[in-house]
């Protein structure tokens, strides 16, 4: 691993952009235009990295193609929260192995978080030398250079830094979706929670400044975009660290000025540094959706002690009734972690207790998984997979039944709903509520990008039912 000896400048875009051209030119003079494929793991941020991916290869000539045994350049972008997610790129990697015998010009490409772990890229080394490109989190916008080197050279490029420099703005982007893109606020964490890795992989907190952030949603209205996604691993504290004053809450009240964006997004929300600013200015935006994401991982003060979240059951359940005071019909999602190491099934009954009096619109759960070099790691009293499984379980068996109820609620409701793709009931399209459930109805394809009313007519666990009116 190594330390950038160039800060990434705007000057470097531009020198980004000259590798760009000459790969594009390369590419121009191929017979057949070389294909891609982005495999995306992980998080939201992922995926907007992704988007800057395909944003680049494309400037670079390459084509996209829709699966990966077409594709002529894949790239993994990775993530590295939880085993499953690594092991599903190594069983991929292995795989590729066999397709690039069957094509010997197919150039492999990895980057992401996992790319951020010395082990792994001793593994990649080892084990995987059909890899051709390997990069990490801090140099993405590196990727023309890197595979004209590896063009040049015809050998492997690793090139992983261990700390961020400049942000880099401006990276030509390709977005998944016309009319809602997630926006980066800021990047990195320096919570440190003794379970998780990404303060390891993405680095310390840095925030891009408003005036950059502000002209890229500009920008994105005009181009159509109704909805943003205001993205960071803990967008409760944007603004620490920048010259200009500003709070989290200050920028959403200038995203919610801009013509043309209907609704606002964001996540995720720290509990330790939800201001009541930013309660209040969520209320009073009219643009800023009534749904927040509030990551709560355990009920017992022991493990949130141990987890080092910063803040006890008690506060996490004083906030909850802040927020549903101050905004009466919000929706509160959450994530869960069960089988922390130390874990008893004592502590898990006061997770639930959370989950009865929160009584949450979705939760994404998970069971604890190791992770080499953090904290939690090396605790004492890990938890069996099997024994976590059982917490697991009867955690769900009581967040699923409320999730549904407060689905049903709404049936009879006439909701705003955002069009966002085609279902897989032929003749029914799906979308997104304000508060960010999902919906199924019949409506024309054409509809997609719109914002409609729906009359709720049923719901299912996990998503709802209706009739466009
Ligand atoms: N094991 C299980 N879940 C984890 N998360 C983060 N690290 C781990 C881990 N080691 C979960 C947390 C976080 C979400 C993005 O992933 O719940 O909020
Ligand atoms: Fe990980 Fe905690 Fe940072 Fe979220 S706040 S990214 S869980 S360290």
């Amino acid at each position: 691993m190594r330390t950038p000896n160039t800060a990434p400048t705007q000057g470097e875009l531009e020198r980004q952009n000259q590798f760009m051209l000459k790969i594009a030119a390369l590419n121009d003079k191929k017979e057949k235009r070389p294909r891609f494929f982005i495999n995306t793991f992980g998080c939201q941020m992922n995926a907007h990295d992704s988007e800057k991916i395909n944003g680049m290869l494309r400037k670079m000539g390459y084509l996209p193609c829709e699966e990966e045994k077409d594709a002529d350049f894949i790239i993994y972008n990775t993530c590295c929260v939880r085993e499953n997610a690594e092991n599903k790129v190594y069983g991929n990697l292995g795989y590729l192995k066999h397709a690039k015998k069957e094509n010997p010009d197919m150039k492999i490409a990895l980057c992401g978080c996992m790319m951020q772990q010395p082990t792994v890229i001793e593994t990649i080394r080892k084990k995987y030398k059909h890899v051709d490109i390997v990069f990490g989190t801090f140099n993405l916008y590196k990727l023309a250079e890197l595979i004209w080197t590896n063009i040049e050279s015809n050998s492997p490029v690793f090139d992983i830094w261990d700390k961020h420099e400049e942000i880099v703005e401006d990276l030509p982007t390709v977005r998944k979706f016309k009319y809602k893109a997630g926006v980066n606020i800021m990047f990195g964490c320096n919570n440190f929670c003794t379970y998780c890795i990404v303060p390891y992989v993405r680095g310390r907190e840095r925030s891009r400044r408003p005036e950059d952030i502000i002209k890229e949603i500009r920008a994105l209205a005009d181009d159509g975009v109704k909805e943003v996604m205001l993205l960071g691993q803990n967008v409760n504290s944007y603004g620490r660290g920048l010259d200009e004053k500003i709070t989290f809450a200050q920028l959403l009240r200038q995203v919610n000025e801009i013509d043309g964006i209907e609704r606002i997004r964001f996540m995720t929300s720290h509990p330790k540094d939800l201001s009541d600013e930013l309660i209040a200015a969520m209320a009073e935006c009219d643009k800023v959706c009534k749904h927040i994401h509030l990551p709560f991982q355990a009920g017992s003060n022991d493990v949130l002690k141990r987890m080092n979240r910063r803040y006890t059951k008690e506060h996490y359940l004083e906030l909850v009734d802040k927020i549903k005071a101050a905004i009466p019909d919000i929706a509160i999602t959450t994530d869960i972690i069960v089988g922390f190491p130390g874990e008893t099934p004592q502590d898990v009954e006061e997770t639930i207790d959370v989950c009865k009096k929160v009584r949450f619109n979705g939760a994404f759960t998970f069971i604890y998984s190791k992770r080499t070099g953090t904290p939690a790691a090396s605790m004492p009293d890990q938890i069996e997979e099997k024994e976590a499984k059982t917490g697991f379980n009867k955690l769900l068996d009581v967040v699923n039944p409320i999730v549904h109820e407060l689905n049903l609620q709404k049936v009879g409701n006439v909701c705003k709903v955002l069009v966002d793709g085609i279902s897989s009931d032929p003749g029914f399209v799906t979308g997104r509520t304000e508060d960010n459930t999902l919906v199924h109805f019949k409506a024309c394809e054409e509809l997609i990008g719109d914002i409609v009313d729906v009359k709720i007519t049923d719901c299912k666990t996990f998503y709802l039912i209706g009739e466009l009116q």
